[in-house]
């Protein structure tokens, strides 16, 4: 699809150890399909999409960056809503539903997570992804682990 579009995807790993997040695979993988088709859409032919991966504290942080079109401050909030799409005219090329964001927003919250965007009209748009990542089990409060210094 980017490459139809002529629009130049990559990605950013800025991680040095994998993170495992617990969710379901097949609406984990809808999730971001959903924002990386947004991206593709809303970008003129010729520049590029990114997609980046980080983390906080507790959180996987996947952030999708595109170079787009923008989202005027005021819808920022509405775009989540079901079949809601930023001035029609201007959306009815791509053929949406208006769906999209609402079911990757309904995913995020099945998973624990959160989903924002930020957006400067005519500059591009950022839609961050907040995942919890599996923390390995605390051996060291289990009673019968007090005292063993094999646990840290
Ligand atoms: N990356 C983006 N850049 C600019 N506008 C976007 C982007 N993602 C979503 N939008 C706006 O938010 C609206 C809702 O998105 P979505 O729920 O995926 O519906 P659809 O893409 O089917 O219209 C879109 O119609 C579009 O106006
Ligand atoms: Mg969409």
């Amino acid at each position: 699809m980017a490459i139809a579009s002529n629009i130049t995807l990559t990605s950013s790993i800025r991680v040095s150890n994998p993170l495992n997040v617990t969710g379901n695979q097949d609406q984990l993988y809808r999730l971001f399909s959903n924002l990386i088709v947004n991206a593709i859409q809303y970008t003129p032919s010729g520049r590029k999409v990114t997609v980046c991966l980080g983390r906080s504290d507790h959180y996987a942080v996947i952030q999708v960056q595109d170079t787009g079109i923008g989202i005027p401050q005021p819808e920022l909030t509405q775009i989540f809503d079901r079949f809601y799409r930023v001035n029609s005219d201007r959306s009815r090329s791509t053929g949406g539903s208006g769906l999209g964001l609402a079911i990757a927003q309904a995913i995020v919250q099945a998973h624990y997570g959160s989903l924002d965007v930020q957006s400067e009209l005519g500059k591009g748009s950022t839609f961050t992804v907040k995942l919890p990542f599996d923390i390995r089990p605390n051996w060291g409060m289990a009673k019968e682990d007090k005292g063993n210094k094999g646990y840290k």
